[in-house]
């Protein structure tokens, strides 16, 4: 059985999605939820979910190898970046080097970058006039949303739809498909 350790900062709609995905698979479990909010409502929905879960600040996550040896100790084997915001030391890179994915809400290389995540995306993408947008799923490297793509869905936003509509959709499509993704990733480990 792998260990699956989900990082988020907000809401934890992805992480609790992806915590019930795999309470049903052999192959593995998120034993652990991060959050670099003390009071993001994620860590409300992992005591819910029973869900072993911790919080840090700054300095344990930039100056210090707390972080990482909670993952060693705990026997991580993935970590996943559920609407996680903070960028990723390259000491944590090291140690889970091809092993640290990340969900973005569209279509990477658009709308991604510093700044770039939950509603701005969706504002821009509607600012923007575009026709299409989506979610990409990546690895991680020290840089916000740059590292190789592993996966892309589409959907269409229509003229009509508001910033709001298109967050509606984007989320549907982000349950639909990163603990799949997720799952594929962690078969071939
Ligand atoms: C998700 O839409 C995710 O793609 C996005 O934050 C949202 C978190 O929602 N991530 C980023 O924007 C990263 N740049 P959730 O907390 O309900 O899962």
């Amino acid at each position: 059985m792998k260990r699956i350790a989900v990082f988020a900062s907000g809401s934890g709609s992805n992480t609790e999605n992806i915590v019930k995905f795999f309470r049903n698979n052999d192959l593995a479990r998120v034993t652990i939820i991060l959050s670099n909010k003390k009071d993001a409502y994620v860590l409300e929905r992992a005591q819910q979910l029973g869900v072993p879960s911790i919080s840090f600040n700054r300095e344990d996550f930039y100056n210090s190898n707390k972080i990482v040896r909670t993952l060693e100790e705990q026997g991580i084997d993935m970590v996943v970046l559920a609407g996680f915001l903070w960028l990723v030391p390259q000491s944590l890179i090291d140690k889970y080097d091809g092993r640290i994915v990340n969900i973005h809400p569209a279509l990477l290389p658009k709308y991604g970058g510093k700044g770039m995540f939950g509603m701005n995306v969706h504002n821009a993408v509607v600012a923007e006039k575009e026709t299409e947008t989506g979610i990409t799923i990546h690895y991680v490297n020290g840089r916000y949303d740059e590292g190789n793509v592993i996966f892309q869905a589409k959907v269409s936003v229509n003229p009509s739809d508001t910033p709001e509509m298109v967050a509606d959709k984007v989320h549907h499509l982000e349950y639909e498909h990163f603990p799949k993704i997720v799952e594929k990733l962690i078969a071939t480990l």
